[in-house]
């Protein structure tokens, strides 16, 4: 049993605290959080502790391993404040939004032999799983082309956009890592192209919302990411690996499978599901599940503090192609 305290009672905090909760291999102690009422609310709902300070969290004897769903700028901070004490971390993606700040970090995660995973969670998420698995056992032979889709449902708030970081590294950096996850091997060239069709205003704050990015190993293996904060007709999160000997397609996911046919129309479908947390529902499970294995066991890290550097590195190198207009070779790390 792993007693994991949730530092964070935001939106993905309220995830995480209700999968740990309800994973048999784990008990949720606390949960943490300067945002009293958002403590109280589900620190309530959870039967557990509800603290308003972090640094507090950390020094708990009953506590083995946290959970860091703080906004980004916090993350730094607390998970080596955590690997200090000598917890094992769950930490949410991105480390940080400074690449410098981060590579500091992993440094320091890595020196003092911290165990952390990071919150790339879309690795976890069953077709992903499968996808990997499928390439794994050489179903497609060796891949040569990703293509991934990932279109929010609708644009975040202005507030939020200020602070995200920009499209590519608050939102195609998890695109970042499921490229490198399926390639198999470190993208070695960037080129972006990026476009403010949903909403002028991101000019404002040096932010676009439609992007392509195009990616190259050096072996010459590619990945196309198409990217964009709005698509009417609801989430759209789409992935095509193909191969020497064939293609794997990983499709949106609805409520139900069915469809209809009627003289309105034929194959008429349930709509797509909704956004992040509903798609992704069973990616965040699988993850925790992953992390309480790994830390219980004393196994490998399944995604590193190395693999969210490693996505901010392209996220780093495809806002210079778009500040150049040119391919960017990515320098090693
Ligand atoms: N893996 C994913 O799919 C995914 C999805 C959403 C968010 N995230 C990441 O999770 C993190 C939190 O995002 P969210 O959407 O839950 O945000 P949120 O705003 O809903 O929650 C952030 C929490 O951090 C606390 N906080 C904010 N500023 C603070 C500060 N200066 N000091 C101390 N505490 C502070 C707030 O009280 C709040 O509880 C971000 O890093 C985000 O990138 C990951």
């Amino acid at each position: 049993m792993l007693r994991i305290a949730v530092l964070g009672a935001g939106r993905i905090s309220r995830i995480h605290a209700a999968n740990v909760a309800a994973n048999p291999q784990a008990s949720l102690v606390l949960i943490a959080d300067p945002w009293r009422d958002a403590v109280d609310e589900l620190s309530a709902q959870w039967g557990c502790e509800g603290l308003y300070d972090y640094s507090a969290a950390l020094l708990r004897d009953d506590v083995d391993a946290v959970i860091i769903g703080t906004a980004t700028d916090t993350h730094v901070d607390l998970l080596l404040q955590a690997v200090t004490v000598g917890k094992a971390v769950l930490c949410e993606k991105p480390i940080d939004l400074d690449l410098a700040k981060a590579r500091h970090a992993v440094a320091e995660v890595e020196r003092l032999k911290g165990r952390v995973m990071l919150g790339f969670n879309r690795r976890f998420d069953p077709d992903t799983l499968a996808l990997r698995q499928a390439i794994d056992a050489g179903a497609i032979g060796a891949v040569r082309q990703v293509v991934i889709t990932s279109r929010d449902n609708a644009l975040a708030p202005r507030d939020y956009l200020r602070h995200s970081g920009g499209i590519l590294r608050d939102m195609v950096i998890h695109d970042f890592d499921t490229a490198r996850h399926l390639l198999g091997e470190e993208p070695t060239e960037v080129f972006v192209m990026a476009s403010r069709l949903v909403d002028p205003w991101l000019a404002e704050i040096g932010d676009y919302d439609s992007v392509m990015v195009s990616l190259k190993t050096d072996s010459g293996k590619q990945c196309h990411i198409n990217a964009c904060r709005e698509a009417v007709y609801g989430y759209d999160q789409r992935i095509e690996v193909s191969g020497a000997s064939g293609v794997l397609f990983n499709d949106n996911q609805r409520a139900t499978g069915v469809r209809t046919w009627t003289a309105a129309g034929t194959d008429t479908r349930a709509p797509l599901l909704d956004f992040f947390l509903e798609r992704y529902a069973g990616a965040y499970r699988n993850e925790l599940t992953h992390f309480i294995e790994a830390v219980t066991a004393d196994l490998p890290m399944p995604t590193t503090v190395r693999d969210g550097l490693h996505a901010l590195h392209l996220a780093e190198c495809g806002l210079r192609s778009l500040a150049s207009g040119t391919v960017v070779r990515v320098p090693a790390l």
